[in-house]
């Protein structure tokens, strides 16, 4: 049967959560927005709203069995064909994809340099950077083919034999380079520093862009809104308890992201170098860390890029995964067919992002005042992500019978949970999510 086992399904829904989310994303906003205070929101935002929403998908999948739209219109009250529209969310896994495998690509580049060279200066490391992403348009070429190759290569082989197995491979090993690196970063003086500067909240530092950052990185960290979830939930068995692996995969993630921050505020601080550095915080401030520690720096760098790359590979294998098994599914095509499509739509739409960073195309491929890459970020973070994710809501609050959804809970846990979760599917997130989504538009 072409179903997850248990653990199978865990790890790859946490190969799906854990990526660049949490190793690059998640320090440096916690580094922009001050440390301790935000992490609290973002706790709390995980807590309550991430992991709702990520049941949601759970059940929708798991009751469904199908892809997204099919699985929709199977659990509504009136059985209404329009919900197959809730289809749509597959393309926003492959728009993210398109610029993912481009960071990736990046960071590849960066892992095979780090064997031999780093940077002795924050200015050198700074134009290297600049000179990678818009200048060497071939070696970037050449790693978004690298990188997409490998996804399409890993689905080809189906849920079991090549996304399950991947997952099973690849997670332990991520586990076990960051822990190798967690214990490094104990043995470092400033390892004090950055738990006090994670775990002593200072409130004056948080103020609305803070909540709906926290906000923001709750949903992209879990893989909400893009269909993902639902879809590696269609493929477990019925009876299998989803509330527990919910919880799991959600705490896996978080402590991924916490243990990434603690590494890497620990490296930042050694070095006497700010926790503010934004998205170069990875490619700029931390390579030239690593130069002043000699060929053990060497050493770390490769572990902590490799890292990366792990992290970020099993999420992109999932991004194509809900497009996949739509189109298998609604269009009854083959598994090939529907790679080969998908496949070539995120490669090129990723060759249009990474040229729009480059000196020579980055003037054609701008609109609006923003180039490709940021408006495939944007419409898929805070357009279509964030409309899927109120659909969700408002489907299994409003649309679907309560007894199903009571039954669904209660058999794994205690009717109480189940009224929380109702609770907070129906009020309460969907409202979080429009005030994220109109601020986020520009509207408050
Ligand atoms: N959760 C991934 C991360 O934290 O890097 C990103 C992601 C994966 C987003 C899969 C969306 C998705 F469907
Ligand atoms: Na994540």
């Amino acid at each position: 049967m072409n179903k997850f086992s248990r653990i199978g399904f865990i790890l790859t829904a946490a190969g799906s959560a854990v990526g660049l989310g949490n190793i690059w994303r998640f320090p440096y906003i916690t580094g922009e927005y001050g440390g301790g205070a935000f992490i609290l929101v973002y706790l709390l935002a995980i807590l309550f709203i991430g992991l709702t929403v990520f049941l949601a998908e759970a059940v929708i999948g798991q009751n469904g069995q199908a892809d997204v739209s099919t699985s929709f219109v199977t659990l509504s009250k009136t059985k209404n064909k329009n919900w197959k529209y809730a289809g749509f969310m597959v393309a926003t896994g492959l728009i993210i994809l398109s610029f993912y495998s481009v960071v990736l690509g990046w960071i590849l580049d960066y892992m095979i340099k780090s064997f031999v060279f780093l940077p002795t200066e924050a200015k050198i490391a700074g134009e290297n950077f600049e000179n990678l992403i818009s200048n060497d348009i071939s070696s970037l070429l050449l790693y978004h083919t690298i990188i997409a190759g490998t996804v399409v290569f890993i689905v080809l082989k189906g849920i079991k034999e090549g996304i399950e197995k991947i997952n099973l491979i690849l997670m332990p090993l991520l586990g076990l380079i960051l822990f190798g690196l967690l214990i490094y970063a104990f043995t470092l003086d400033s390892f004090s520093q950055a738990v006090s500067f994670m775990f002593s909240p200072d409130f004056s530092k948080i103020d609305s862009n803070a909540l709906l950052a926290a906000l923001g990185q709750a949903f992209f960290t879990l893989s909400l809104g893009v269909g993902t979830i639902l879809t590696y939930s269609a493929s477990l068995p019925k009876n299998a308890n989803i509330v527990k692996s919910s919880f799991i995969v959600a705490s896996v993630d978080t402590m991924i992201a916490l243990v990434a921050g603690l590494i890497i505020f620990t490296f930042l601080f050694t070095a006497g170098a700010k926790s503010a550095a934004g998205p170069g915080l990875v490619f700029i401030s931390l390579p030239v860390i690593f130069s002043s520690w000699g060929i053990l720096g060497n050493i770390i760098a490769v572990s902590f890029f490799l890292a990366l790359v792990f992290a970020g590979i099993t999420s992109a294998v999932s991004m194509i995964e809900p497009s996949l098994r739509f189109f298998i599914e609604r269009f009854k095509i083959s598994r090939v067919k529907a790679t080969i499509l998908c496949g070539t739509t995120f490669y090129i739409l990723g060759i249009i992002a990474l040229l729009s960073m480059s000196k020579s195309f980055g003037e054609v491929l701008t609109f609006f005042g923003k180039n490709a890459f940021d408006i495939m970020d944007f419409a898929s973070s805070s357009i279509m992500m964030p409309i899927a994710a109120i659909m969700i809501c408002i489907f299994l609050g409003y649309f679907v019978e309560k007894k199903t959804l009571e039954e669904k809970f209660t058999k794994h846990t205690s009717y109480t949970i189940f009224s929380i979760w109702y609770f907070l599917i129906r009020y309460i997130v969907p409202v979080a999510i429009i005030i994220l989504f109109l601020n986020k538009l520009g509207a408050i």
